[in-house]
This record gives C-alpha cells, structure tokens and sequence, in this order.
C-alpha cells in the first residue's frame, strides 16, 4: 500500500495536479442533452462546475495526444504561412496558467515556439512606457508566443495591490484595446484566456504550495494577498472584460477548476482558430460550452 501511494504520488507531481485532485470535485451536470445560452450564462455567473467528477487521466491522456498531434501540425503550418501568434493566460494565482502552457509547449518544436513569464519591472521598465518590455518579446514571422501573464498585470495585481497609480491604471484600459487592435491588424493573431478557479480551490492549492518542495517556489508575496483581497480581484476582472473585450481580440473564459479538462479545453480552442494544413477535426473533438466561453456570450 505503502508503494502505491508513492506511485499515486509520482503521478500527480508528473501531471502537475494538487493534493485537491484526489477530492472528489463539487459539480453539477446539467439536465438534459440541449445546452441553452441561458444555461451557459447560469453555469458560468453562478460558477457552477458541469461535472461532478474529475477527469480520469486515462481520457486525458488520449486527448492530449491527439490535440498535441494537431498543434504540431498548427507549428507548422504557422512556420510556412509566416504567421504570428500570441496566446495569452491569464487567472487568479494558482489558476494552472504554468501547467496548462508547459503541455502545449510539451511537443512543439522549441524553435519557434516561446514561453514569455515575465519578473516584475525594474527600475529602467518603470520608466518606460509601460507596453514596451512585452514588444520585445511578441512573435516574428512564424513564431507562437505563450505568455504566462501578460500586460494584463496592471488591470489586475497591479491594481489590486497598488503597484500603479491609478491614471496609470485608468491610462492601461484604454490604450490596451488599442494597441491589441494594431497589433491583430498588423497580422498578429491573439488568443486571451482567462482561467477561472473558485475560492476554496484556490485555497487549497496555496497550501499545497506552501509544503510541496516542487511547487514552493510557487508561492509568493503577492499569492499571500490573494485569498484576503479576492473580492477586489473579482472586481479587476470584470472591468477588465467590461474594458478590454474586443471584436479583434476576445477574452475566453476557461473553468480551471479540473486542471486536465481546462488544458484539452485551451488546446482544442486555440486549435479551432485556424485552418491548418492537414487538420483532422475528428481529433478535435468538441468544445464543452460550459468549461469554454467567451466572455461576449456571458455578458449578453
Ligand atoms: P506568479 O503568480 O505569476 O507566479 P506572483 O504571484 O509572484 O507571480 O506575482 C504576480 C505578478 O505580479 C507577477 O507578474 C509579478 O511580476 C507581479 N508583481 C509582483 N510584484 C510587483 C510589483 N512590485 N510591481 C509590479 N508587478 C509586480
Ligand atoms: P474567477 O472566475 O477565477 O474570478 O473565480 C470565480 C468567481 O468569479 C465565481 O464567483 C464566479 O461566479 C465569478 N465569475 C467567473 N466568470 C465570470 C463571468 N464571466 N461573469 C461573472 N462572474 C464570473
Ligand atoms: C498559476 O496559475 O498561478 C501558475 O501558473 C501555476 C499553476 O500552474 O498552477
């Protein structure tokens, strides 16, 4: 018994889930086969999870495989056309935002795909304009940028915690919009996930963190706050959509509340954008509604 346990162990660390993945998952599946607007809009305002069981690894295994498939073929379809994407993620601390990005990178070819996990700005970037020090880092001519956060902090940690002053703040969510809008006209694609977790798994993923010697370095000064000031995060979100949501560049809601399905979720997502060469939507399989929205449908 003592052997299993090790091995269970092992294979949570592997898939990067917390100790909460061995809890049964506090969901609801809704009645019936037809899925109305009205019940997506319910299930998401009232953050009502549509299973009431976790995702066996079996299945997620399966899937992956095949949307990994795919998102090399999508690498290289992006390298000949010469596109450019930018996929952002963004959520609470501990939303799986690192996890979800380290399984699309998992196969892809290094060479034209990156992670961009920024430090907190220095001196010199606080003098800057604050969307200089990501310029640097969007896509060339055939490259996927993952970024885990993005020029998003301001309108959320950096709000909440007072990093900015407020003109600054109030400064972001306009030219935000605007310089999201050159960008996708000037041939960028961007994807902007949100990752949504509730308040008790958050809870129990910080502890987690705090005893786990892989994921300590995880917990920060700022995870410390987010429990206590998770009001004023909610707040910072919804001005955030309220803001920032854009015909060029929408905000797509994920439930993270099941690591495993938000990853096959984002995966199969991104995926559906784009009409790559040698694309098998049988491999695709189809979106849940319930764990996949965009915030545009949420707000109607
Ligand atoms: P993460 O959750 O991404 O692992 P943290 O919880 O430590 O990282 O911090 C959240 C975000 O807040 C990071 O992007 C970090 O750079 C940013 N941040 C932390 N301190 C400051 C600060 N003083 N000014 C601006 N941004 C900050
Ligand atoms: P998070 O989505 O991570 O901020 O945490 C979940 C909490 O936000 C729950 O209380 C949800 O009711 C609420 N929530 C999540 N998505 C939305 C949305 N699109 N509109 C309104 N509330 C939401
Ligand atoms: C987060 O979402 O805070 C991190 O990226 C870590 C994680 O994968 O949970």
């Amino acid at each position: 018994a003592c052997m299993d346990d090790k091995w269970t162990d092992y294979i949570l660390d592997s898939l990067d889930l917390d100790e909460s993945n061995r809890q049964p998952i506090a969901g609801k599946p809704p009645a019936g086969a037809e899925i109305s607007a009205e019940t997506i809009r319910r299930y998401f305002a009232d953050n009502i999870y549509p299973f009431s069981e976790r995702l066996k690894p079996k299945q997620y295994f399966e899937e992956k495989r095949e949307l990994q498939i795919e998102l090399v073929k999508l690498q290289n379809w992006i390298k000949e056309t010469g596109n450019k994407l930018v996929v952002i993620f963004e959520g609470r601390d501990a939303a799986g935002k690192g996890s979800t990005i380290k399984r699309f990178m998992e196969h892809l070819n290094p060479r034209g795909a990156r992670v961009v996990a920024l430090e907190k700005p220095d001196q010199r970037e606080s003098g800057q304009w604050y969307f200089q020090r990501y310029v640097q880092h969007l896509p060339s001519a055939g490259e996927i940028v993952f970024f885990d956060r993005s020029w998003y902090n301001r309108a959320g940690v950096e709000k909440v915690m007072g990093f900015c002053s407020d003109e600054e703040y109030q400064q972001f969510l306009v030219q935000s919009p605007d310089y999201e809008r050159m960008l996708v006209k000037s041939g960028t694609f961007i994807i902007k996930f949100y990752l949504s977790i509730s308040r008790q798994e958050q809870a129990q993923r910080f502890e987690e963190r705090a005893t786990n010697p892989l994921k300590q370095w995880k917990f920060s000064v700022v995870d410390k706050e987010a429990q206590s000031r998770w009001d004023d995060y909610t707040q910072a979100k919804e001005e955030t959509f309220r803001r920032t949501d854009s015909a060029e560049a929408p905000w797509i809601i994920v439930k993270g509340e099941d690591k495993l399905r938000a990853r096959l979720e984002t995966m199969r997502y991104v995926l559906s954008q784009f009409e790559y060469t040698g694309k098998d939507q049988n491999k695709l399989g189809t979106a849940n509604p319930l764990l996949i929205a965009p915030v545009k449908i949420l707000t109607n």
